[in-house]
């Protein structure tokens, strides 16, 4: 049986209304909710912190939280993000001095931890590391804003990813983030994903002529991944 998971990035709703949006998509039936973090640093973009993420959950959020840190150094968000009540922490190897380190730090906070890799970024950084790991974020755009176009290379990274977790026998989530939509996301499910990040394809399916418009699209969503 697949076990898909469907994550909306909040980077693409209602920052004004973040803790109904985080509702609403979960009462659509999405798994968890995918929460960027940008430090106008590593990304050229600025969003949101530990202190949202707190308040997401102290709001009744009981979805996993999955923190995606955009940050270099990252070390101190990650110890933040712990205190905050995030449930998945990922981090890009490029943006740590100590890859090993880092991992080890989200394990010993009691999060589920998990490396990223742009589309340049070889995977060879899991060389050493695949035992520490529950999640492997393979970004099919460049990170730093919602809304760009899928990076069509990023299927074959997909399959060398789910080649690498097979052979380690570990039980590791596949995400794939970036440019995911109805129309391309049975075909990145069979290149071996099961994680799915989608932002503007979730929050800009809701609108006048479809107010229930998450429903329609994360049922849309889930039967494409029903039929792939
Ligand atoms: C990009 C972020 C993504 C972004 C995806 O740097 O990591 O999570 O929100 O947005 P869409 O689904 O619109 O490409
Ligand atoms: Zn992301």
């Amino acid at each position: 049986m697949s076990d898909f998971k469907i994550a909306p990035s909040i980077l693409s709703a209602d920052f004004a209304r973040l803790g109904q949006e985080a509702d609403d998509v979960i009462a659509s039936g999405a798994d968890m909710i995918h929460f960027d973090v940008m430090d106008n640093h590593y990304v050229p973009n600025l969003t949101i912190g530990p202190a949202v993420c707190e308040a997401l959950i102290k709001h009744g959020v009981k979805a996993p939280v999955d923190v995606h840190l955009m940050v270099k150094p990252v070390d101190r968000m990650i110890g933040a993000f712990i205190d905050a009540g995030a449930s998945f922490i990922t981090f890009h190897p490029e943006a740590s001095e100590h890859i090993d380190r880092s991992l080890q730090l989200i394990k010993d906070g009691g999060c589920k931890a998990g490396l990223v890799f742009n589309p340049a970024t070889p995977l060879s950084y899991l060389d050493y590391v695949i035992d520490k790991l529950d999640m492997i974020l393979i970004m099919s755009v460049n990170p730093g804003f919602g809304g760009q176009s899928f990076i069509p290379g990023t299927l074959d990274k997909l399959r060398q990813a789910r080649q690498r977790i097979e052979a380690s026998g570990r039980n590791i989530r596949l995400e794939v983030d970036g440019g995911v939509k109805a129309d391309n996301i049975a075909e990145i499910a069979r290149a071996g994903a099961n994680t799915f990040v989608a932002g503007s394809a979730v929050f800009g399916a809701r609108d006048d002529d479809d107010p229930n418009g998450y429903d329609t699209i994360i049922n849309e969503l889930r039967q494409q991944l029903a039929d792939a």
